[in-house]
């Protein structure tokens, strides 16, 4: 289905790595970068700024399908993204720990998920190549995609990577917090009935645990190179 489009698609848990190295493989290959988890992120700030209580289905669902949102490369930093939800730029505001804490309510309903599926699958339409990353595109998003990989790495590893990224964003968070955060994600990400966190058989698993940010995209990249 996809296989004529050169797709790499990208799984794992909050602090696999993945985010930051779905983003410079993409650049190495010269693909667009698709950022899913910002979607969910930005449909739960919709909802939030709407005042829609996360029990009103219809209404999450009626958001999903009205939302313009748009995925550019940021003009200020060459290794971000520029989120622009309904007009406005939101790149900072759907990282927020607030944002972080609600996605799931938005995340396990079918519909939405069903949106953003058919969404992510518009996006790389006509494009020479992406590397599309979050928890279900090998699985569901991209099954036919040419290249799987899923990230993953020791939970001490990820609390600690994750505990790092917030300090140096001055965020208040313990490592107590920054855990259980993880805790709640990992099970809510993996439980999930439809489009859960999981590692689709023909996925190549990357332990990065050990590794190094270049480590793991030469990893990548090498396998990449070294099949065409
Ligand atoms: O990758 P991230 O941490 O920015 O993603 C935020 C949340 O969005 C994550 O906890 C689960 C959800 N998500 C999802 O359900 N499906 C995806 N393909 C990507 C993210």
């Amino acid at each position: 289905m996809f296989e004529e489009i050169k797709v790499v698609a990208i799984d794992g848990p909050a602090g696999s790595g993945k985010s930051t190295v779905s983003k410079l493989v993409a650049e190495k290959l010269g693909f667009t970068y698709i950022d899913t988890g910002a979607m969910y992120r930005a449909l739960t700030l919709k909802v939030m700024k709407k005042n829609i209580s996360f029990s009103e289905e219809e209404k999450i669902i009626e958001a999903a399908r009205e939302m313009d949102l748009k995925l550019l490369p940021s003009v200020a930093n060459a290794n971000s993204i520029c989120v622009i939800l309904d007009g406005e730029d939101v790149s900072g505001e759907i990282r927020k720990m607030e944002i972080t804490g609600n996605v799931k309510y938005v995340a396990k309903i079918a519909k939405v998920r069903e949106s953003m599926v058919k969404f992510q699958r518009r996006m790389i339409k006509g494009l020479g190549g992406a590397v599309m990353e979050g928890r279900d595109i090998g699985t569901v998003v991209l099954p036919d995609a040419k290249y799987k990989f899923y990230l993953d790495a020791s939970f001490d590893e990820r609390v600690q990577r994750r505990f790092m990224e917030l300090r140096a964003r001055a965020a208040s968070a313990t490592r107590e917090d920054v855990a259980d955060d993880l805790k709640q994600r990992d099970h809510t990400d993996k439980t999930r009935a439809v489009g859960p966190l999981k590692k689709a058989e023909n996925a190549i698993l990357v332990d990065t645990t050990d590794l190094s940010i270049n480590e793991v995209i030469e990893k990548i990249v090498g396998m990449i190179n070294d099949d065409q």
